[in-house]
């Protein structure tokens, strides 16, 4: 699916891996208004805003580097969307291999030792 883009500036591809556990992963292809050195993030921004409301991805501080809570796998490898740039002749996106997914570019980054669940069982040993 791709949303048209309104005026006459460049365009660059941008393939992102959706789905949810338990179904199986499909690649949606969308065009995005590219500029140099824009980041991934922001492609991933204008598709929500402009194309597909529904892609799910996480992010926080925008170019800080600082939540890496942006990180996900750009033509393999791990990156932060926020400080990777987005390529003139398309990026294929999608989420960290090592993690649990949880939604298409979501997937679960909390460290066990933070995670809710262990805590819990970690408080009722006493
Ligand atoms: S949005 Fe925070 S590190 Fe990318």
């Amino acid at each position: 699916m791709s949303a048209p883009v309104t005026n006459s500036e460049k365009t660059a591809p941008i393939t992102i891996q959706r789905g949810a556990p338990g179904e199986e992963p499909w690649m949606e292809t969308y065009d995005v208004p590219w500029r140099p050195g824009m980041s991934v993030l922001d492609a991933i921004v204008w598709v929500r805003t402009h194309a597909d409301s529904s892609v799910a991805f996480r992010y926080s501080c925008v170019s800080a580097n600082a939540c890496k809570e942006c990180m996900v796998a750009v033509n393999g490898k791990t990156v932060y969307a926020c400080t990777e740039r987005l390529s003139e002749d398309g990026s294929e996106v999608g989420p960290l291999k090592n993690k649990t997914l949880i939604r298409d570019l979501v997937t679960d980054i909390v460290p066990p030792k933070e995670n809710l669940r262990t805590i819990l069982a970690e408080r009722a040993k006493g």
